[in-house]
């Protein structure tokens, strides 16, 4: 039999449950916007190569990026989305979505990514130190990925294309768990039929492969004017990361 406490503890749990899982999907049609505005520009290399990325990538910037939209836009709804979702998983009364779920198994999957990526490409290069000495968003162009992915081929498409694939897996599960649950007008998952997952499984082969065919394209593409200095500047960014001084 359950002690008071212990029952007490689960209506706690009942009563948060809703606002938790409220908590989890309110974000997530602002993280989806930026994840197609931000993975628009390495898929934009199968066409146009650095040079058309950089520019897609520079455009992106002026919706996310800066004060408050990157905290409004992106940093925000992340962490509202991944706190709520962990604190559900962790307080439900209910037994919780298992783990090896494709949802779960990619959503975690990005999130053990994500620091690096954000340490990488957004933190260290602000280190006002030399060699680093602050480089600036204009000089942080797709010409810093081409050199990580031309200096450590094999770490960073692994990296790049890892995160990619988690994000897009997971936001397709996530996409078809709330259409069920928002959109569907009787109430029944329609996203394990047959048809469904077929679909979202396709839809997440073409959204991989576009990135990794962009991701190839910059690999193979020299760099336009590879300054030594700023190259070098590079080198000290990657290597501030444990997965490039491995
Ligand atoms: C790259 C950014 C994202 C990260 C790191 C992330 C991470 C996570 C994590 C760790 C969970 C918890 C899974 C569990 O415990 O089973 C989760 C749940 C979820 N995510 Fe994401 N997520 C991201 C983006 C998205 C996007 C774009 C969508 C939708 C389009 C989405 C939809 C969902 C849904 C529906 C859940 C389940 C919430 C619930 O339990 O009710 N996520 N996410």
């Amino acid at each position: 039999m359950s002690s008071p406490s212990s029952s007490q503890t689960n209506s706690i749990r009942k009563t948060l449950l809703p606002y938790l899982t409220k908590a989890a999907h309110l974000p997530a049609p602002f993280i989806s916007a930026f994840l197609l505005v931000h993975l628009s520009a390495p898929i934009l290399a199968n066409v146009g190569g650095a040079s058309l990325s950089s520019s897609v990538m520079l455009l992106g910037r002026e919706y996310y990026q800066g004060s408050p939209q990157e905290l409004l836009l992106l940093f925000g709804p992340l962490g509202l989305h991944v706190s709520a979702s962990v604190l559900k998983r962790l307080l439900s009364p209910y037994p919780p979505r298992p783990i090896r779920s494709l949802l779960s198994t990619a959503g975690y999957t990005a999130l053990a990514i994500i620091p690096i990526h954000i340490l990488i490409q957004r933190v260290y290069p602000t280190d006002p130190a030399y060699p680093i000495s602050s480089i600036g968003p204009a000089q942080l162009d797709f010409s810093f990925v081409q050199h990580a992915l031309q200096k450590w081929p094999i770490r960073s498409i692994l990296l790049y294309v890892s995160l990619t694939a988690a994000t897009i897996l997971h936001a397709l599960e996530g996409f078809a768990l709330l259409n069920d649950l928002y959109l569907v007008k009787d109430g029944s998952a329609k996203r394990w039929d047959k048809s469904k997952v077929r679909t979202r499984r396709i839809a997440a082969a073409t959204g991989i492969s576009a990135v990794l065919g962009g991701v190839l394209m910059l690999w193979k593409e020299p760099i336009i004017m590879p300054l030594p200095s700023i190259l070098a500047r590079f080198d000290a960014v990657l290597q501030k990361s444990i997965i490039y001084r491995l």
